[in-house]
């Protein structure tokens, strides 16, 4: 079985989990939930830049990290909210080679990407036209710039073990998660106090 596919099972059901607390949420068809979500993917993009960075650096993409933070600005000015300064950006290695969790968290965001397509649809079906998406449509032009890049990439690292891998993945599942539980918290707070 490919490395891809590994992480992907192993991945599977934090996935799903995910998907349906999104979906919970109303990630996709209320506006508030939708900007619980933008704020929930900021921080995701945010707090993995750096590892991002190194695995893109390593197999020839460019770093992400810019792109991704003007879309983010772009979609908060047109929602009236404003950009939170990451506080717990992590210290990362500065050694050229990413190291297996990196590789875990580099399939996981730039995997987001083919989810993208799909949310990207989603919300320009169910929300008035006038809702920003920049975000989504930078991540979703991933799919097809990134992601193949990036698999075969993955494909060829034939040392990489693979259990360090799923369990980097797993961090990032696991703190989107938590974070969008947390924003959730928050915005209840924010309406019962109102
Ligand atoms: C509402 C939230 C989400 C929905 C509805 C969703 C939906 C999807 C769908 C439909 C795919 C398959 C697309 C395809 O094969 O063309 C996919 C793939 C993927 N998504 Fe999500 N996604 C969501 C959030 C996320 C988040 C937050 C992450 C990152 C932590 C993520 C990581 C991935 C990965 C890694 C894949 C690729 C799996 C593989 O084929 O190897 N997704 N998602």
């Amino acid at each position: 079985m490919g490395i891809r596919q590994q992480l992907q099972q192993g991945t599977r059901e934090l996935h799903q989990n995910l998907d349906a607390q999104m979906r919970g949420l109303g990630a996709l068809n209320t506006l508030d939930g939708y900007q619980n979500f933008l704020r929930c993917m900021h921080r995701m993009q945010t707090h993995f830049a750096p590892h991002l960075a190194i695995v893109s650096r390593h197999i020839g993409l460019p770093d992400p990290t810019h792109q991704m933070r003007s879309a983010f600005a772009a979609d908060f000015e047109a929602l009236g909210i404003s950009v939170e300064d990451p506080t717990d950006t992590p210290r990362v290695s500065t050694k050229p080679d990413p190291t297996p969790q990196q590789w875990g968290h580099a399939y996981a965001v730039e995997g987001s990407s083919l989810g993208g397509r799909y949310l990207l649809a989603s919300v320009k079906k169910t929300m008035p036209d006038d809702v920003p998406t920049h975000y989504l449509t930078q991540l979703a032009s991933g799919a097809k710039d990134r992601w193949p890049v990036f698999v075969d990439a993955l494909e060829t690292q034939t040392d990489l073990r693979v259990e360090d891998a799923i369990s980097g993945a797993e961090t990032v599942f696991r703190f989107v998660s938590e974070t969008a539980q947390s924003i959730q918290e928050d915005s209840s707070h924010d309406s019962a106090s109102q």
